[in-house]
């Protein structure tokens, strides 16, 4: 069975790299797809997200990177998945989620959404999170893959953050 990890991914972090290494493990294979959002500000391009995710995932056989627009649950049908997996982290993504859910069913009764709990380590852990951290100064190097902590210091014009705080 395919499966379809969508997201914003801006950037993608370890709690993310968390969910798709447990939904590549369940399922056949897991396409993480990166909604082209062009009323959403974003830090890093459509283009430079794909890349991260590539680099982030090559460790994994069945991960395949893509970019979509519209309703995932379209591009779901499209790609022949079954399923839409998202994270679960706390009480409060729940709400959001659910009703998520819930309107992919009325839109497309086939499509189911698979909740995976983010490890506890993780439970913290947003994108947004690590760019607020960035802006500051601080280090994202515990929450990011290597490769993209670099990348945020570069947006924020930092070669180093001011502490390490690992
Ligand atoms: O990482 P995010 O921003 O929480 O991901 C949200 C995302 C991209 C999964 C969601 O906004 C989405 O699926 N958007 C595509 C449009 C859509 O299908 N909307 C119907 C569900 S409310």
């Amino acid at each position: 069975m395919i499966a379809i990890y969508p997201g914003s991914f801006d950037p993608i972090t370890l709690g993310h790299i968390d969910i798709i290494e447990r939904g590549c493990k369940l399922f056949k294979k897991v396409i993480v797809a990166v909604l082209r959002n062009p009323s959403k500000t974003s830090l890093f391009t459509i283009e430079k997200r794909l890349n991260q995710i590539r680099h982030s995932t090559e460790h994994l056989p069945n991960v395949e990177v893509a970019s979509f627009d519209g309703l995932a649950v379209n591009y779901a049908k499209m790609r022949q998945a079954k399923v839409l997996i998202r994270g679960l982290r706390v009480l409060s993504d729940f709400e959001k989620e659910l009703q998520m859910a819930h309107t992919n069913k009325t839109l497309s009764s086939e499509i189911e959404t698979v909740f995976l709990a983010t490890s506890n380590e993780y439970s913290f852990l947003s994108s947004s999170v690590v760019k607020e951290i960035a802006i500051f100064g601080g280090s994202v190097d515990h929450l990011v893959p290597q490769h993209i902590a670099i990348d945020i210091y570069k947006c924020y014009d930092k070669t180093q953050p001011i502490l390490n705080q690992k």
